[in-house]
């Protein structure tokens, strides 16, 4: 297991560019197996979740292949397989996108429910709810979701829940109702960027979907989809996380290659905290001195500030000149990263789905270990500003979802190496024992 030492204190400069989105490529990636004929998909970024999903197409049949200008090529090459097992699936839970296209293209689909995460609980019972409105015969037996159908039926399928729209849910249920027998509306459904790139490539294929970026879906069914190429969107969760990156250490750096129109409230909030926010096309150019203002924000369903976001914010506030309340509406549990933030000095309260961040003028490098991606990546935030030296152990979470994330903070003049951590012999020891070297 790799880890990621740190030595905080150096405001970040440069320019560096955003790779393509996880949450639109695994979805897309899963909805190849609707297509009958090969898919090129660019700006499928190089994750382990792109990984581990590929492994998981591979047993479906389905061949994937990096090609050598970049581009991921998709082509099923047999179809009768329509299982996918617990190990995949516990270790993704995004693998449960397969659901939806295998029901509808192969009329079986055989796959593991994904089980407990590290950010609360995430049922997937509106997910079922859609696919039987379609007509599927669903059962769940031995920890596994069977799903039947000869040919889904068009129907009206809603898909909010109580703590707003299902992101892969909306994914799973539109990838099947571009194969029904007639016309699907699905209201209540996710407005996220990623959903509306998955409903963009599908149309690609040959889809008919009216709405999309709108809680109302209409889906007119065909018999068969083709192929073909398909770009996808930049990472705005990614881009977001390197302006705060260049936000936290008082620096001045601009992001490529991103989609500014993803990230309104964002820049919004980050402009409220006191940074200097320009955008031009594709780049955004954050500059900020000092300590931010304290903001509270409140992660919502796209158009509000993404919960992806949620524990980097934190990190932002956990030097901020005051109180913020940073509130999860998604996830109300997803505050692993609190502890660990407390370890580098900051002063934080949790009260059932809130926090409470009390500013505090600096933190302090530390050994921590983070236990989900968007908290890795909030500690690393917090490493580049704390003093001293900041070990992150237990990396692997943040390859899950981000391109070499030490590289491109290293473009930006952070000083960042990955080590195993069986070479760091002194993590044990008292953070003024590594500093000190
Ligand atoms: N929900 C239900 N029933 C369902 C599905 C969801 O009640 O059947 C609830 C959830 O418990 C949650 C809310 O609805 O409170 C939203 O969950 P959603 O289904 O939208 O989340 P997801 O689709 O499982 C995706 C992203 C997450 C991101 C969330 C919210 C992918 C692969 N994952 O998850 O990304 O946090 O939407 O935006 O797209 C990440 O990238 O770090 C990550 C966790």
């Amino acid at each position: 297991m790799d880890a990621l030492r740190i030595r905080g204190g150096i405001p970040l400069h440069g320019e560096v560019a955003v790779g393509g989105s996880k949450n639109a490529a695994l979805p897309i990636m899963a909805a190849s197996i609707l297509a009958s004929e090969p898919v090129w998909l660019e700006g499928v970024p190089q994750l382990n979740d792109v990984d581990t999903l590929s492994l998981v197409l591979g047993h479906l049949g389905v061949e994937v292949k990096r090609q050598r200008d970049g581009r991921l090529k998709l082509e099923t090459v047999d179809s009768r397989p329509t299982r996918t097992d617990y190990e995949h699936v516990s270790r993704m839970r995004a693998s449960f996108c397969v659901l939806g296209p295998l029901l509808a293209r192969r009329g079986r689909a055989v796959v593991s429910l994904p089980g407990g995460c590290q950010i609360g609980d995430r049922p997937v019972d509106l997910h079922l709810k859609g696919l039987a409105a379609l007509g599927a015969n669903i059962k769940v037996e031995h920890g596994y979701v069977v799903a039947e159908a000869q040919r889904l039926v068009g129907a009206h399928v809603h898909l909010s829940g109580s703590r707003g729209p299902t992101v892969t849910g909306t994914a799973n249920v539109l990838s099947a109702a571009v194969l029904a027998r007639g016309r699907t509306t699905i209201t209540g459904a996710a407005l996220e960027p990623e959903i509306v790139d998955l409903g963009r490539f599908l149309k690609s294929l040959g889809a008919k979907i009216d709405g999309l970026g709108t809680s109302t879906l209409e889906i007119e069914g065909r018999c068969e989809l083709g192929g073909g190429g398909y770009r996808i969107i930049p990472d705005r969760i990614e881009a977001a996380t390197l302006l705060l990156a260049t936000a936290i250490t008082g620096g001045s750096a601009t992001i490529g290659g991103a989609a500014p129109e993803h990230l309104g409230q964002v820049l919004e909030h980050l402009r409220r905290a006191g940074a200097d926010v320009q955008v031009d096309g594709d780049r955004i150019s954050l500059s900020a001195r000092g300590r931010p203002a304290p903001t509270d924000i409140v992660a919502q369903p796209y158009p509000g500030v993404p919960t992806d976001l949620q524990s980097q914010w934190m990190a932002w506030m956990a030097l901020a000149r005051g109180r913020s309340v940073i509130r999860d509406q998604v996830f109300g549990d997803r505050f692993s990263h609190v502890a660990e933030l407390k370890r580098l000095g900051a002063k934080i309260e949790r009260a059932g789905d809130l926090a409470v961040v009390s500013g505090v003028e600096r933190l302090t490098g530390a050994c921590v270990m983070a236990s989900d991606l968007r908290a890795s990546a909030a500690l690393v935030l917090a490493g580049l500003a704390a003093e001293g030296e900041t070990v992150v152990r237990r990396i692997y979470h943040l390859d899950r979802g981000y391109e070499r994330l030490e590289g491109k903070l290293r473009r930006l003049q952070a000083q960042i190496a990955r080590a195993p951590e069986s070479a760091l012999e002194d993590l044990a020891q008292p953070p003024s024992i590594i500093t000190g070297r």
